[in-house]
């Protein structure tokens, strides 16, 4: 029992291979430091097992592997071999410094393997494994033994050469679907007949390595784990030769999700799932599809009006994951053609416009011309929808009067304001900062001292030529909820052809925006008290 009271064996271990099969992914090469940053990221997130390379295969792959044994203490640290001993000889080196060591070694038992990879005999390979087994336990306790396209073997001769590798002190057996070729049912069969064929399987831990040719590596991964595996092979966004390893946020989450059905649980932190999926896309260079089970971009977004609808009522009417448990912010309302009105009004409110009936029509009726020409509408067009159609709808609380601003290579940058406030007092102040827009917003914040955010400042020339009109776009986000809505956004429009007088009117006119809303929200409070 460990100390949630679960018992080791409703537990499934991750073995994460992210940096070994999945760096065999045709284009993703990372350097050390970048298998680094993903190790500490694994570590983090509560995987069981790190195989973090093939010691011999490469100068860069032992130097990874002796990197991540020296740093990671949290997990299992694992270098791969071929049965040869120049392959675990380099591997026991590799992991010498690791705080739990393991080795993981094999051959193939499948007639294709031994007959035309390893052009040898069934019985020579299954000796020279038993050999490799207690030439690894040498340097480790820890040996695991892979078993290579068991997923196409003679399932006789597999539990022959498991029974032996167990017996020479192999702790964990690797089943590995190689090429993605079997179905669930018989994959599940397969894993089962070793439960009830190998004499001594109870030694050993059974771990499942799927691959995914025919998209089934995640359902062959579950048939191994409901049939007595309790490992299993994966990796971040299913990377990997080919068509890819299981993926581990799939298999993560089916465990999670379906565990009133299985009741079984894994270590793994899973509001890491989607940061981790990030940064692998991002190390490896390899996108995610959208359509992506759990860390796609559209794992949680609802398009058409009537899951809008739905979702907004009820969440779990579409949605049988919270996003937030697997690190995804929130479910994401996607205003297209096909958005209904209650998706809008929603996607209004967060964005902080509380429109009457009429103004929320005429915003509806621009909005669905706008989304017929683009494929979605974002917030930005939206913000421009209800500008248009709804104009200025806030009051005006303070006035920017004059600005005057000195800069140069040799001098601080520093702005001088003179704002007219709500009755009509003036307000002069002056402040410096890194450059002339800078010093002109510490200014005005010294006036109005509304707490904020400048989240985007760009800066657009309007007309041509040197007295070009320059247009710039603010958007700051408010420190306290407005209207309900947490770090609610507001975005300013100012044009001149002096770019600073364009920057200073119009992060004027999104701290106006700001003001009304929170004066609106008081008004609200008073009159529900
Ligand atoms: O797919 C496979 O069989 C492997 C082994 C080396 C474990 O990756
Ligand atoms: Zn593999």
């Amino acid at each position: 029992m460990d100390e949630s009271g679960v018992s080791a064996q409703n537990t499934v271990m991750i073995f994460d291979t992210t940096l070994r099969d999945g760096e065999q992914s045709p284009g993703a090469a990372l350097n050390v430091d970048e298998k680094l940053e993903i190790a500490r990221a694994l570590e983090e997130m509560g995987v069981d097992i790190i195989e973090a390379g093939f010691p011999i295969s490469s100068p860069g792959d032992f130097l990874a592997v002796q990197r991540i044994s020296q740093e990671i203490r949290g997990c299992i640290v694992c270098g791969l071999t071929r049965a040869r001993r120049e392959d675990i000889d380099a591997a026991a080196e590799a992991l010498k410094d690791a705080a739990h060591p393991r080795i993981h070694t094999g051959l193939g038992v499948s007639d294709v393997h031994i007959r035309y990879k390893l052009r040898t005999t069934r019985e020579k390979a299954l000796e020279q494994g038993v050999e490799a087994v207690k030439y690894a336990k040498k340097f480790v306790d820890d040996v695991q033994y892979y078993t290579e396209d068991a997923g196409r073997a003679d399932p006789a001769y597999l539990y022959r050469v498991l029974e032996a590798v167990i017996a020479a002190g192999a702790t964990v057996v690797n089943i590995p679907d190689t090429t993605g070729y079997t179905m669930p049912s018989e994959f599940g069969a397969l894993i089962r007949g070793i439960v009830e064929n190998v004499p001594n399987i109870h030694r050993a831990t059974i771990s499942v390595h799927c691959h995914n040719d025919l998209g089934l590596a995640t359902a062959n991964t579950l048939a191994g784990i409901l049939n007595g595996a309790r490992q299993v092979e994966v990796t971040v966004n299913g990377i990997g030769e080919r068509a890819g390893n299981c993926s581990l946020e799939e298999i993560v989450m089916a465990l999670k999700t379906r565990r009133d059905l299985l009741g079984l649980d894994t270590g793994i932190n899973t509001c890491r799932l989607y940061p981790i999926s990030r940064l692998v896309s991002q190390l490896t260079g390899i996108p995610v599809q959208p359509n992506k089970a759990i860390v796609g971009t559209n794992a949680f977004a609802h398009s058409s009006g009537i899951h809008q609808d739905g979702v907004l009522k009820e969440r779990t009417t579409y949605e049988i994951i919270n996003p937030r448990d697997v690190g995804v912010p929130d479910s994401a309302i996607i205003l297209s053609a096909r958005s209904g009105r209650h998706g809008l009004r929603h996607r209004l409110a967060e964005l902080g416009y509380m429109l009457d009936d009429d103004q929320f029509e005429k915003v509806y009726q621009r909005f669905l011309r706008v989304a017929d020409k683009k494929k979605t509408v974002d917030t930005r067009d939206l913000e421009a929808i209800v500008a248009d159609e709804v104009q200025m709808f806030f009051e005006e609380t303070y006035h920017l009067e004059h600005v005057q601003v000195s800069c140069g290579n040799q001098s601080i940058p520093t702005a001088t304001v003179r704002i007219r406030g709500p009755n009509g007092q003036v307000f002069c102040d002056a402040d410096h900062g890194t450059g002339p827009v800078d010093a002109i917003y510490r200014a005005i914040n010294r006036v109005i001292g509304e707490p904020n955010e400048l989240i985007e400042f760009s800066v657009q020339a309007v007309t041509e030529g040197i007295d070009a009109v320059g247009r710039v776009t603010v958007r700051i986000q408010a420190d306290e909820p407005v209207n309900g809505a947490e770090r609610r956004v507001f975005s300013g429009h100012g044009a001149d052809t002096d770019i600073v007088v364009a920057s200073a009117k119009a992060y004027m006119f999104a701290l106006n925006r700001l003001i009304a809303a929170r004066r609106e929200t008081e008004k609200r409070a008073r009159a529900s008290q």
